[in-house]
């Protein structure tokens, strides 16, 4: 005998009752609940756009903007009227922008699709999301509130955290997101890596950790999307994913605030860490919103590794 649907509602969590059991501040869980309403439309316009990014037509033949652009649009216009944001940051923006009258308590960070490149593909994509009080020119650990992402893929999942330990949802049929993985914790080493960059472009030290890594027997995990490979990562409760400091960009390729920031806040939630081979991402202070840095982050012992060998070469 199935279950009843009685019995269905009773024993599921879904992620506004989960936040609340979880002891998130009100204007602060609403917030994230709104947001990931925001991850159904995006899905729904990736949906549309037949896997075409950029200057696909819709049925009437009239150019439609890129999807980027429009899930950046959908995020900003619905955290504008949410009434609990003063500014919005994006990845698609130039630059910090004021959304609300200066009262609100948050500051919102997005990298709206992540990956949008391999939407043509039908590799899972992402949204990014980090949450701030007071300013975001500060270092993560003295600005951040909470974080999450979404994972469009065969299913579409949520993580997020208020600071409370990592948690996992699935988008369900009937349009709820509901609990599947609570208080996600990473192992102390894991078995996969992932790493970003061409090896030709590599520092010595972050080559001679990388061939370590592969002598040691891990498998390569590496798909072109910062969340897919990270939420790889955490689902599997381990590993590395890497983009490092390159020969021609000291500085990496992936950003700080949009994409460093979140999932370092999240991982370091479920037990891992994230660094820049030397210092927590959560301690660099934000310059400028399009600030870059290098990444290691997953579980703790081979981000404590790579800290290793990058030093060595000092
Ligand atoms: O957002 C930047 C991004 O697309 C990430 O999602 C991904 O991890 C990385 O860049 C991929 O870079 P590359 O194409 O150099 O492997
Ligand atoms: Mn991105």
């Amino acid at each position: 005998m199935g279950e009843n649907i009685s019995d269905y509602s009773q024993n599921i969590v879904d992620l506004r009752r989960h936040m609340w059991m979880d002891g998130v501040e009100v204007e602060l869980r609403r917030l994230i609940w709104q947001i990931a309403v925001v991850g159904k439309y995006i899905s729904a316009k990736i949906h549309e756009s037949n896997r075409k990014l950029a200057g696909f037509k819709n049925i009437y033949g009239e150019e439609q903007l890129a999807l980027d652009r429009v899930s950046d649009d959908i995020l900003k216009s619905k955290l504008h009227h949410s009434g609990f944001v003063s500014h919005y940051a994006s990845e698609e923006l130039d630059d910090i922008v004021a959304i609300g009258n200066g009262k609100e308590k948050y500051i919102v960070t997005a990298d709206p699709l992540d990956g949008s490149s391999l939407v043509d593909t039908n590799l899972a994509i992402g949204t990014i999301i980090g949450i701030h009080k007071n300013s975001i020119f500060d270092c993560g650990r003295n600005s951040m509130v909470a974080a999450l992402y979404i994972t469009y893929g065969p299913l579409i999942t949520m993580i997020y955290s208020a600071g409370k330990g990592a948690h996992e949802f699935v988008l369900d049929r009937e349009g709820e997101y509901v609990l599947s993985e609570e208080n996600i914790r990473l192992k102390e080493k894991g078995s996969i890596f992932s790493p970003g960059g061409l090896r030709r472009d590599w520092t010595d030290a972050h080559l001679k950790f990388i061939d370590k890594l592969e002598s040691d027997g891990y498998k390569l995990r590496y798909s072109g999307g910062f969340v897919p490979d990270i939420n790889q990562v955490i689902i599997k409760r381990g590993g590395l994913f890497t983009y490092p400091a390159l020969k021609k960009s000291p500085q990496g390729k992936l950003r700080l605030l949009f994409e460093l920031q979140p999932m370092a806040f999240i991982v370091e939630q479920a037990g891992g860490r994230a660094t820049d081979g030397k210092e927590d991402i959560l301690s660099l202070k934000v310059a400028s919103v399009n600030q870059r840095a290098p990444i290691y982050i997953g579980s703790a012992a081979e981000v404590a590794m790579a800290g290793e060998f990058l030093s060595q070469s000092l």
